[in-house]
């Protein structure tokens, strides 16, 4: 697709165009897909109820997009390249064509299941192609992917399970993560439990450990495989029908399922993809990422492959082996952009320059961040040790909501500052408000990060409560959206994220709520109230700092630190461990009993001179013996 922006100027330009007649930049861009049907309007908006369709009446397949289109000029280009957890098994790699057949196979194997348009299937599955695969197969025949990263406990996918009706799940019988294996199917047994939805489980073999099996619910993948036609007709869909469900957590509440349809996001995930990363033809590209979150979902699978790129995918983890894994695999494939997270820099980092030096890699022509904010520290040492101080660094700003990027430089046409994402891609327009929702339009300031105008990949809703999307993002400022971050936008313009405003925290880049972690803290039996916080950590971003109250005098701190750690794994997973627990008689709360946050963070952040007024607390005294424990 040729919309690529080929230089500063032409981006300036490019923006301008967008600003000038919105409607008219993004049908240019939509005139690069494959329609089966071409939209009758291209926008129809208000921010709110809210209500964005984008290119209405339209009709047509992602999958098609993503796949069939190429066959004529890249059948047998690599589509999928994978690589194995283990160093010395064989990478594999599926040509345009093969994608085709083998996507077609699983769209059979699913109707054979009784899947149909609508229906939601959840994917709880490791980073092997069928993963992929399975997406790609769920839109081939209209059904609703909903992947639930398989670090998640059985509570919390059977939470999203439940959320969305799933009637059938795709998993493995096991994963290899590092030196680790997990027993997935077990996992999903367990979780299925509490799903009396789901019909059908359908099981990859990938450790070949035994699993418990249940006639009549559960099938092989292989074998049901064997069994299909390889060719699937792509059911026609409307712009606006749903692609896919991915959950996420906000400041309040349970996570939500995030949906986002089928012609808007396919618009924008080619677009920015082709942009920011400035593929080329021949180049071999690799984001880290797991297809679990939102950035997988869009810069692994959809946006690479609606581009006709070659995309890896990774099923281990950065420092198994040791920390020269990611290096290893850039020289082996001589990969030309890479995209990770700064979680993983820093932890990369501590494994010293040498272990990067081991391995060429001069193949890198772009080096992108994503995830949370990137500190100074990690960006210089990205931009020095891994990019050679030649290769640009894209910071790239966007959520699992905005479904792409939406701030960010484009390769390396546009000026870098180190910590800086950058400026909006063209046809986004955010702006700075005042807590008051005063827009700020000078230049040099911080506010509010919020959006003014809607993009084809916005989110459409929250499944099945529709005003919970309207009041977490379209009623804190009137008409516009509303991100949750704080940003700062220096005398050039350029924005630089600096965190979360709300009681969302970030750890090595995943989401969570504060209200999400203490409610599965509050579950263990001897606990009475718990207060969650972040706090900077060197590696993680944001450590999770827990303060808990216990129903009688604890004799045993570590083993009650275990007690509560476990059932924050059993209830949410293992990534939303608690850093630090604090054991406290008393929370500091307001008259009205509502928890000053600001102190526990203060304390949290080991800066107890800082606390500011606390003069309206009830019992000031709490303070105090908060301060005298802390870590
Ligand atoms: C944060 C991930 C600073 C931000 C794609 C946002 C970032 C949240 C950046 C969304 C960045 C993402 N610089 N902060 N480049 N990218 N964030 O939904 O706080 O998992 O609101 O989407 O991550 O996280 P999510």
């Amino acid at each position: 697709m040729n919309f690529k922006i080929k230089s500063f100027s032409e981006y300036e330009s490019e923006c301008n165009r967008a600003s000038d007649n919105p409607e008219g930049f993004w049908s240019s861009i939509a005139d690069h897909y494959s329609w089966q049907q071409k939209w009758d309007q291209v926008l129809d908006w208000n921010f709110t109820e809210p209500n964005v369709k984008w290119f209405l009446n339209g009709k047509l397949n992602i999958t098609e997009n993503c796949i069939d289109r190429h066959l004529a000029e890249r059948a047998d280009k690599t589509a999928i390249l994978w690589e194995s957890n283990f160093p010395d098994r064989d990478s594999e790699a599926i040509t345009y064509q093969q994608l085709h057949y083998k996507v077609a196979k699983a769209a059979n194997g699913l109707k054979s299941l009784g899947v149909k348009k609508g229906d939601r299937v959840c994917l709880y599955m490791p980073m092997i192609p069928e993963l992929a695969i399975a997406v790609l197969a769920c839109a081939r025949i209209g059904a609703i992917h909903s992947v639930v990263f398989a670090g998640f406990s059985a509570q919390a996918l059977a939470d999203r399970i439940n959320d969305a009706t799933c009637n059938i799940v795709i998993t493995s019988d096991g994963l290899y993560r590092g030196a680790k294996t997990v027993a997935l199917k077990a996992i999903v047994d367990l979780a299925l439990e509490q799903c009396t939805c789901v019909k059908s489980v359908l099981v990859k073999k990938c450790t070949s450990d035994p699993v418990a099996w249940e006639g009549g619910r559960d099938y092989w993948w292989d074998e049901l495989m064997d069994q299909q036609s390889a060719s699937c007709p792509a059911e026609q869909m409307d712009s606006e029908d749903p692609l896919f469900i991915l959950y996420t957590s906000g400041s309040t509440g349970k996570p939500k399922g995030v949906v986002h349809t089928c012609g808007g996001y396919m618009v924008y995930a080619g677009y920015s993809f082709a942009n920011v990363f400035q593929y080329d033809e021949e180049d071999v590209y690799w984001c880290t990422a797991d297809i679990g979150w939102i950035t997988g979902h869009t810069y692994i699978v959809y946006g690479p492959l609606l581009n006709g790129a070659t995309t890896m995918m990774f099923e281990g983890v950065p420092t198994w082996p040791d920390g020269g894994r990611f290096w290893e695999i850039v020289e082996k494939h001589k990969v030309n952009q890479f995209y990770t997270a700064p979680t993983a820099i820093r932890a990369l980092m501590t494994c010293g320059e040498e272990v990067v030096n081991r391995s060429n890699l001069s193949s890198l022509k772009v080096i992108g961040t994503v995830g949370e904010p990137i500190n100074h520290e990690a960006w210089e040492w990205y931009k020095r040790v891994v990019g050679d101080n030649k290769v640009p660094i894209v910071d790239t700003w966007w959520q699992t909501e905005t479904g792409g990027i939406m701030i960010s430089g484009l390769g390396g046409h546009s000026p870098q500052k180190a910590t800086f994402a950058g400026y909006p891609l063209p046809g986004i327009q955010p702006c700075l408000v005042t807590p008051e929702g005063k827009e700020i339009t000078e230049n040099g300031v911080e506010g509010l990060l919020c959006i003014k105008h809607p993009w084809p990949s916005i989110i459409r809703t929250t499944y099945g409560d529709h005003e919970r999307c309207r009041v977490t993002y379209f009623s804190s400022f009137e008409g516009m959206y509303f991100t949750g971050d704080g940003a700062r936008r220096d005398e050039n313009g350029m924005y630089r994220i600096i965190g979360r405003v709300d009681d969302v925290i970030n750890v090595s880049g995943h989401r969570f709520g504060t209200a999400e972690i203490e409610n599965a803290i509050n579950e263990t039996d001897f606990i009475v109230e718990s207060a969650v916080v972040g706090y900077p950590h060197d590696i993680k971003g944001q450590g999770i700092y827990a303060y808990v109250i216990c129903d009688k005098p604890i004799s045993d701190f570590d083993q009650a630190r275990k007690d509560i750690t476990a059932m924050v794994v059993q209830e949410i997973g293992p990534i939303a461990k608690p850093d630090k627990i604090q054991f406290v008689v008393g929370l500091p709360k307001t008259r009205s009993g509502k928890i000053m946050r600001r102190i526990l963070r203060k304390v949290a952040e080991g800066e107890p001179d800082k606390l500011g007024d606390t003069s309206t607390l009830l019992d000031p005294a709490v303070v105090e013996d908060i301060v005298k424990g802390a870590h």
